[in-house]
Protein backbone atom coordinates (compact mmCIF):
# COMPACT_ATOMS: atom_id res chain seq x y z
CA UNK A 1 0.00 0.00 0.00
CA UNK A 2 1.03 3.35 -0.82
CA UNK A 3 1.37 4.60 2.89
CA UNK A 4 2.52 8.27 2.21
CA UNK A 5 -0.83 8.90 0.58
CA UNK A 6 -3.06 11.49 2.50
CA UNK A 7 -6.37 12.24 1.58
CA UNK A 8 -5.59 16.13 1.44
CA UNK A 9 -2.69 15.05 -1.05
CA UNK A 10 -5.68 13.53 -3.61
CA UNK A 11 -8.80 15.95 -2.66
CA UNK A 12 -6.45 19.23 -3.54
CA UNK A 13 -5.60 19.09 -7.02
CA UNK A 14 -9.33 18.73 -7.61
CA UNK A 15 -10.51 21.20 -5.22
CA UNK A 16 -8.12 24.00 -6.69
CA UNK A 17 -9.99 23.64 -10.06
CA UNK A 18 -12.91 25.13 -8.54
CA UNK A 19 -13.35 28.45 -10.09
CA UNK A 20 -14.72 29.71 -7.30
CA UNK A 21 -11.61 31.51 -5.04
CA UNK A 22 -14.51 31.81 -1.92
CA UNK A 23 -15.43 28.25 -2.34
CA UNK A 24 -12.52 26.89 -2.89
CA UNK A 25 -10.93 28.39 0.43
CA UNK A 26 -13.56 27.06 2.25
CA UNK A 27 -13.55 23.50 1.01
CA UNK A 28 -9.31 23.50 2.03
CA UNK A 29 -9.82 25.10 5.36
CA UNK A 30 -12.25 22.53 6.19
CA UNK A 31 -9.97 19.48 5.65
CA UNK A 32 -7.39 21.33 7.76
CA UNK A 33 -9.94 22.07 10.62
CA UNK A 34 -10.61 19.49 11.20
CA UNK A 35 -7.39 17.33 10.87
CA UNK A 36 -7.86 14.92 13.56
CA UNK A 37 -11.23 13.40 11.98
CA UNK A 38 -8.75 12.95 8.51
CA UNK A 39 -6.17 11.40 10.90
CA UNK A 40 -8.67 8.83 12.23
CA UNK A 41 -10.06 7.80 8.62
CA UNK A 42 -6.46 8.02 7.12
CA UNK A 43 -5.40 5.36 10.04
CA UNK A 44 -8.06 3.27 9.61
CA UNK A 45 -7.00 2.35 6.12
CA UNK A 46 -3.08 2.29 6.96
CA UNK A 47 -4.12 -0.08 9.93
CA UNK A 48 -6.85 -2.13 8.26
CA UNK A 49 -4.36 -4.98 6.20
CA UNK A 50 -1.77 -5.26 9.31
CA UNK A 51 -3.96 -8.39 10.59
CA UNK A 52 -6.82 -10.59 9.89
CA UNK A 53 -9.85 -9.50 11.66
CA UNK A 54 -12.38 -11.16 13.44
CA UNK A 55 -15.70 -12.05 11.44
CA UNK A 56 -17.72 -9.66 13.97
CA UNK A 57 -15.52 -6.47 13.30
CA UNK A 58 -15.61 -6.74 9.31
CA UNK A 59 -19.40 -7.63 9.17
CA UNK A 60 -19.11 -4.12 11.32
CA UNK A 61 -16.92 -2.50 8.89
CA UNK A 62 -18.95 -3.55 6.08
CA UNK A 63 -22.62 -2.80 7.44
CA UNK A 64 -20.88 0.49 8.43
CA UNK A 65 -19.08 1.43 6.03
CA UNK A 66 -21.96 1.29 3.31
CA UNK A 67 -23.93 3.57 5.54
CA UNK A 68 -21.14 6.09 4.79
CA UNK A 69 -21.91 5.91 1.13
CA UNK A 70 -24.44 4.65 -1.54
CA UNK A 71 -26.71 8.15 -1.21
CA UNK A 72 -28.61 7.22 -4.38
CA UNK A 73 -32.46 8.61 -2.82
CA UNK A 74 -30.71 11.32 -0.79
CA UNK A 75 -29.62 12.47 -4.37
CA UNK A 76 -32.54 11.51 -6.11
CA UNK A 77 -34.75 13.64 -3.58
CA UNK A 78 -32.28 16.79 -3.93
CA UNK A 79 -33.19 16.73 -7.92
CA UNK A 80 -36.90 16.14 -7.43
CA UNK A 81 -36.92 19.36 -4.98
CA UNK A 82 -35.10 21.27 -7.93
CA UNK A 83 -37.21 20.12 -10.16
CA UNK A 84 -40.24 21.03 -7.97
CA UNK A 85 -38.80 24.83 -7.45
CA UNK A 86 -38.67 24.97 -11.37
CA UNK A 87 -41.69 23.67 -11.93
CA UNK A 88 -43.64 26.65 -9.47
CA UNK A 89 -40.98 29.00 -9.94
CA UNK A 90 -42.56 32.57 -10.69
CA UNK A 91 -39.84 35.60 -11.53
CA UNK A 92 -37.15 33.02 -10.88
CA UNK A 93 -34.30 31.43 -13.14
CA UNK A 94 -36.14 28.47 -14.37
CA UNK A 95 -33.69 27.37 -16.54
CA UNK A 96 -30.98 27.68 -14.10
CA UNK A 97 -32.80 25.21 -11.72
CA UNK A 98 -33.69 22.87 -13.46
CA UNK A 99 -30.40 22.36 -15.04
CA UNK A 100 -29.25 22.51 -11.19
CA UNK A 101 -31.60 19.62 -10.72
CA UNK A 102 -30.51 18.00 -13.92
CA UNK A 103 -26.84 18.26 -12.91
CA UNK A 104 -27.28 16.89 -9.13
CA UNK A 105 -29.15 14.16 -10.80
CA UNK A 106 -25.75 13.37 -13.15
CA UNK A 107 -24.09 11.95 -10.03
CA UNK A 108 -26.03 9.08 -9.61
CA UNK A 109 -25.80 7.77 -13.07
CA UNK A 110 -22.81 5.07 -12.13
CA UNK A 111 -24.66 4.30 -9.00
CA UNK A 112 -27.46 3.10 -11.43
CA UNK A 113 -25.36 1.38 -13.74
CA UNK A 114 -26.30 3.22 -17.00
CA UNK A 115 -23.63 2.50 -19.22
CA UNK A 116 -23.04 -0.44 -17.34
CA UNK A 117 -25.49 -2.68 -18.02
CA UNK A 118 -27.41 -1.85 -14.72
CA UNK A 119 -25.07 -3.08 -12.46
CA UNK A 120 -25.89 -1.02 -10.00
CA UNK A 121 -23.11 0.58 -7.50
CA UNK A 122 -25.21 -1.37 -4.53
CA UNK A 123 -24.61 -4.79 -6.40
CA UNK A 124 -21.19 -3.59 -6.51
CA UNK A 125 -20.66 -3.53 -2.73
CA UNK A 126 -22.57 -6.74 -1.98
CA UNK A 127 -19.53 -7.98 -4.06
CA UNK A 128 -17.25 -6.68 -1.79
CA UNK A 129 -19.06 -6.78 1.74
CA UNK A 130 -19.90 -10.85 0.71
CA UNK A 131 -16.10 -11.28 -0.06
CA UNK A 132 -15.32 -9.68 3.03
CA UNK A 133 -17.28 -11.47 5.12
CA UNK A 134 -17.93 -14.42 3.54
CA UNK A 135 -21.95 -14.47 3.40
CA UNK A 136 -24.37 -11.44 3.67
CA UNK A 137 -25.11 -11.21 7.57
CA UNK A 138 -23.46 -8.15 7.27
CA UNK A 139 -26.72 -6.86 6.05
CA UNK A 140 -28.12 -6.87 9.32
CA UNK A 141 -28.76 -3.79 11.22
CA UNK A 142 -26.90 -5.00 14.32
CA UNK A 143 -23.81 -4.73 12.60
CA UNK A 144 -24.22 -1.13 11.67
CA UNK A 145 -22.21 1.50 14.23
CA UNK A 146 -24.66 4.12 15.58
CA UNK A 147 -22.44 6.40 14.73
CA UNK A 148 -22.65 5.17 10.57
CA UNK A 149 -27.12 5.06 11.27
CA UNK A 150 -26.50 9.01 12.56
CA UNK A 151 -24.03 9.85 9.84
CA UNK A 152 -26.40 7.98 7.03
CA UNK A 153 -29.62 10.19 9.32
CA UNK A 154 -27.72 13.40 8.84
CA UNK A 155 -26.65 12.90 4.75
CA UNK A 156 -30.52 12.31 3.87
CA UNK A 157 -32.11 15.26 6.04
CA UNK A 158 -29.81 17.62 4.61
CA UNK A 159 -30.70 16.65 0.97
CA UNK A 160 -34.22 15.85 1.65
CA UNK A 161 -35.49 17.76 4.07
CA UNK A 162 -33.44 20.88 5.11
CA UNK A 163 -32.10 23.95 2.99
CA UNK A 164 -31.51 23.30 -0.61
CA UNK A 165 -27.96 24.87 -0.50
CA UNK A 166 -27.11 22.95 2.37
CA UNK A 167 -28.28 19.98 0.20
CA UNK A 168 -26.11 20.98 -2.63
CA UNK A 169 -22.97 21.64 -0.49
CA UNK A 170 -23.44 18.27 1.35
CA UNK A 171 -23.84 16.36 -1.79
CA UNK A 172 -20.56 18.49 -3.29
CA UNK A 173 -18.64 17.71 -0.15
CA UNK A 174 -19.79 14.16 0.08
CA UNK A 175 -18.12 13.27 -3.80
CA UNK A 176 -14.47 15.73 -3.05
CA UNK A 177 -14.37 13.46 0.34
CA UNK A 178 -15.36 9.91 -1.81
CA UNK A 179 -12.42 10.62 -4.26
CA UNK A 180 -9.96 11.10 -1.38
CA UNK A 181 -11.20 8.23 0.44
CA UNK A 182 -11.88 5.95 -2.46
CA UNK A 183 -8.42 6.34 -3.36
CA UNK A 184 -6.98 5.29 -0.07
CA UNK A 185 -9.52 2.50 0.43
CA UNK A 186 -8.27 0.64 -2.98
CA UNK A 187 -4.73 -0.39 -2.11
CA UNK A 188 -5.74 -1.13 1.57
CA UNK A 189 -8.41 -3.57 0.44
CA UNK A 190 -6.67 -4.82 -2.01
CA UNK A 191 -3.76 -5.44 0.14
CA UNK A 192 -6.19 -7.34 2.75
CA UNK A 193 -7.53 -9.27 0.34
CA UNK A 194 -4.12 -10.73 -0.66
CA UNK A 195 -2.71 -10.79 2.70
CA UNK A 196 -5.70 -12.53 4.68
CA UNK A 197 -7.98 -14.44 2.37
CA UNK A 198 -7.58 -17.14 0.00
CA UNK A 199 -9.71 -14.82 -2.60
CA UNK A 200 -7.81 -15.81 -6.56
CA UNK A 201 -6.67 -12.04 -8.73
CA UNK A 202 -10.15 -12.02 -10.33
CA UNK A 203 -11.75 -12.76 -7.25
CA UNK A 204 -10.01 -10.05 -5.60
CA UNK A 205 -10.92 -8.01 -8.69
CA UNK A 206 -14.48 -7.98 -8.68
CA UNK A 207 -14.44 -7.88 -4.92
CA UNK A 208 -12.75 -4.35 -5.42
CA UNK A 209 -14.80 -3.37 -8.26
CA UNK A 210 -17.48 -1.36 -6.00
CA UNK A 211 -14.24 0.65 -4.75
CA UNK A 212 -11.97 1.00 -8.19
CA UNK A 213 -15.47 2.04 -9.71
CA UNK A 214 -15.39 5.22 -8.02
CA UNK A 215 -11.41 5.96 -8.24
CA UNK A 216 -10.65 4.90 -12.47
CA UNK A 217 -11.73 7.86 -14.85
CA UNK A 218 -11.47 10.17 -11.81
CA UNK A 219 -15.15 9.51 -11.58
CA UNK A 220 -15.85 10.93 -8.29
CA UNK A 221 -13.56 13.90 -8.89
CA UNK A 222 -15.97 14.80 -12.08
CA UNK A 223 -19.57 14.56 -9.78
CA UNK A 224 -17.60 16.90 -7.34
CA UNK A 225 -16.87 19.83 -10.15
CA UNK A 226 -21.06 18.93 -11.64
CA UNK A 227 -22.16 19.66 -8.14
CA UNK A 228 -20.49 22.66 -8.17
CA UNK A 229 -21.64 23.86 -11.25
CA UNK A 230 -25.41 22.77 -9.75
CA UNK A 231 -24.79 25.00 -6.79
CA UNK A 232 -23.65 28.01 -9.00
CA UNK A 233 -26.74 27.69 -10.92
CA UNK A 234 -29.14 27.06 -7.85
CA UNK A 235 -27.97 30.16 -5.99
CA UNK A 236 -27.58 32.41 -9.09
CA UNK A 237 -31.33 31.31 -9.88
CA UNK A 238 -32.51 32.42 -6.55
CA UNK A 239 -30.42 35.35 -6.40
CA UNK A 240 -28.76 33.44 -3.13
CA UNK A 241 -25.53 34.53 -1.96
CA UNK A 242 -22.97 31.95 -1.11
CA UNK A 243 -22.11 32.03 2.59
CA UNK A 244 -18.85 30.50 3.59
CA UNK A 245 -19.68 30.36 6.94
CA UNK A 246 -22.28 27.98 6.23
CA UNK A 247 -20.76 25.85 3.85
CA UNK A 248 -17.81 25.42 6.15
CA UNK A 249 -20.04 24.38 8.82
CA UNK A 250 -21.87 21.40 6.35
CA UNK A 251 -17.76 20.07 5.26
CA UNK A 252 -16.68 20.43 8.67
CA UNK A 253 -20.00 18.48 10.28
CA UNK A 254 -19.58 15.64 7.32
CA UNK A 255 -16.01 15.56 8.70
CA UNK A 256 -16.37 15.11 11.70
CA UNK A 257 -19.48 12.59 12.01
CA UNK A 258 -17.34 10.80 9.05
CA UNK A 259 -13.98 10.60 11.10
CA UNK A 260 -16.50 9.24 14.65
CA UNK A 261 -17.36 5.99 12.33
CA UNK A 262 -14.24 5.13 11.45
CA UNK A 263 -12.56 6.26 14.62
CA UNK A 264 -14.96 3.39 16.16
CA UNK A 265 -14.11 1.13 13.53
CA UNK A 266 -10.04 2.02 14.49
CA UNK A 267 -10.91 1.48 18.38
CA UNK A 268 -12.33 -2.80 17.43
CA UNK A 269 -8.81 -3.17 15.15
CA UNK A 270 -6.66 -1.65 18.15
CA UNK A 271 -8.58 -3.46 20.83
CA UNK A 272 -8.67 -6.97 18.70
CA UNK A 273 -4.74 -6.48 18.03
CA UNK A 274 -4.07 -5.36 21.81
CA UNK A 275 -6.22 -8.54 23.15
CA UNK A 276 -4.28 -11.07 20.37
CA UNK A 277 -0.92 -9.80 21.60
CA UNK A 278 -1.95 -10.24 25.28
CA UNK A 279 -3.08 -13.69 24.50
CA UNK A 280 0.22 -13.94 22.72
CA UNK A 281 2.10 -12.82 25.98
CA UNK A 282 0.48 -14.99 28.48
CA UNK A 283 0.24 -18.47 26.03
CA UNK A 284 4.38 -17.30 26.11
CA UNK A 285 4.54 -16.36 29.86
CA UNK A 286 2.75 -20.10 30.00
CA UNK A 287 5.17 -21.94 28.31
FE1 LIG B 1 -21.25 5.14 -6.37
FE1 LIG C 1 -20.33 10.14 -6.83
Amino acid sequence: MESLMTLSAIVDPVIALVPSTELRDTLQRAFSQEHAAVENIEEFFRLLPSLEWSKDLLLTFAASWKATHLKMLAIYGLSCRLQRIADTAVGLDKSNLYLAAARNASTSYEDLGLDFDAHTHADLYDDFAEALTGGDLWQLRKYRLPEASRFSQWIYRNMVVGDIANGLLTNMFSEIYNHGEYSIALPAVGDYFQKHTHLTAPERRKATTYIAAHVEDEVEAAHFLVVVEALDRYLTASKTPFVAERASSVFRTYLHNLGQVMCALTNMMRNESASRTGQLVSLGGAA
